[in-house]
């Protein structure tokens, strides 16, 4: 079956208001004719800025993180309800940096999950395994793990909203790309795992993106492989002349 290809950066926490609305602006005039699904997900302060740059074209608006409550006394933090406010439309969940260095466990994300789905938000559900984890041989079992747990009391008809980002901790910001055929063997056993839990149809139909040093000059090779559905990209979405070459592979 053919999944269509799905490419998203993750601006991570650059960019002023101005920046981010060069850059989306950018995206806009070089996107317009590109095939694929395309999203961009820019900090909380340039969401406003950006949507009102994306709106009505070929790109997403996302949010890279989101509260596990509604609203209430969570200083600090955004909510759901805020982010559709400003016209967004999906959530980046459990990135590793969110997972590593703010300590977030597979039960608050499963939360963040379902209540993003709940309020109507696409999701973008991250896993990836450590090094350390990987030299141990428990990539899978991590991997697996996460998506069981993130996806928990999620339904089928939910399930439809989930995009899953594999992307390797050891491979996020440090050059290092998996190689296409290591990624697509970790895609290939989360799609089974997605089997496992809401059949084969539901596995055949789920985007899977790799994330983890994807740029212009390996883009074509990892989107060649079967399982490889996409990508959710960090440094090279920050310039437009190196994530157009990624959202237009050809
Ligand atoms: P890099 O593309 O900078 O490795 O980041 C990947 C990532 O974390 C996207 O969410």
């Amino acid at each position: 079956m053919s999944r269509p290809y799905y490419i998203a950066g993750n601006w991570k926490m650059h960019k002023t208001r101005a920046e981010a609305a060069e850059l989306a602006g950018a995206l806009v005039a070089q996107l317009k004719d590109g095939k694929h699904k395309y999203l961009v997900a820019p900090s909380f302060t340039s969401l406003e800025t950006v949507g009102a740059i994306v709106r009505g074209t070929n790109i997403l608006l996302g949010a890279q993180d989101c509260a596990a409550e509604e609203q209430g006394a969570h200083t600090g933090e955004v909510s759901v309800l805020q982010l559709k406010d400003l016209g967004v439309q999906t959530v980046i969940l459990g990135h590793s940096e969110r997972r590593h260095i703010y300590k977030e466990d597979d039960e608050l994300i499963n939360k963040k999950v379902k209540l993003a789905l709940k309020h109507g938000l696409d999701v973008i559900l991250c896993v990836g395994e450590l090094l350390e984890e990987r030299e141990a041989g428990n990539a899978e079992a991590v991997c697996e793990t996460q998506a069981v747990k993130g996806l928990e009391g999620v339904s089928a008809a939910d399930l439809s909203k989930v995009t899953i980002a594999y992307e390797p901790v050891w491979a996020i910001g440090t050059g290092k790309t998996a190689t296409p055929e290591d990624a697509d063997a970790i895609h290939a056993f989360v799609r089974k795992v997605i089997a496992k839990l809401y059949g084969s149809g539901a596995a055949e139909k789920i985007i899977i993106q790799y994330g983890g040093s994807v740029k212009p000059e390996n883009a074509a090779r990892l989107m060649a492989k079967e399982n490889i559905d996409g990508a959710l990209v960090g440094g090279a979405a920050l310039k437009a002349e190196t994530f157009v070459p990624i959202a237009k592979f050809a």
